[in-house]
């Protein structure tokens, strides 16, 4: 395994995020976080938000064990606040064929928010197969598989404060 990105360039480009987050929602914004991916990167966004925020914790089915996606996404969490009328950003580690944001984007935006934006860590635009809107990312990245920062394989390498790539 070899660091792609540092913890230190993790930090600075999330406190970056956050103040561009704050600038398009300067009254608050509701933070919903894609599970498990990207739990620590909704920590630290969070905290690097200045203004009012509030929380929800999605999840949806995941690779298992391959580091190919099955392209088939399933709702396996969901939450009963109302966003009805609020500035919603949906927190993702990572898009990579999109199948995943664009399954979340549908079902959220049927529950008529105000404004509906996604913020990713990362993306790997050369994986995409379908046409997604991302508005704020942290990195794009070239298409190798990452891990840490909240980032998986088999479950294994979330607890990583950097990310790294893994030599197949
Ligand atoms: P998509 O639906 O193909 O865009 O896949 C998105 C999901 O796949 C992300 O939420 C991650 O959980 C997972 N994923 C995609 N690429 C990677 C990777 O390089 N490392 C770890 N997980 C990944
Ligand atoms: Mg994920």
């Amino acid at each position: 395994m070899h660091t792609l990105l540092s913890a230190d360039q993790i930090q600075s480009r999330v406190r970056t995020l956050a103040e561009e987050i704050h600038r398009d929602h300067p009254n608050g914004v509701h933070l919903v976080c894609v599970l498990k991916g990207a739990f620590v990167f909704l920590s630290d966004l969070a905290r690097a938000l200045p203004g009012d925020c509030s929380l929800d914790f999605m999840a949806v089915s995941s690779y298992g064990k391959s580091t190919r996606s099955s392209g088939q996404v399933q709702l396996t969490k969901d939450f009963d606040s109302d966003l009805q009328g609020r500035d919603v950003v949906i927190v993702e580690d990572i898009v990579d064929t999109g199948l995943t944001l664009i399954y979340l984007q549908e079902i959220l935006r049927a529950r008529s928010p105000r404004h509906l934006r996604t913020c990713c860590l990362l993306s790997k635009p050369s994986r995409r197969k379908v046409d997604v809107a991302v508005e704020y990312i942290g990195f794009t990245i070239e298409d190798s598989f990452v891990v840490g920062y909240g980032l998986d394989y088999g479950e294994r390498y979330r607890n990583l404060p950097y990310i790294g790539v893994i030599e197949e």
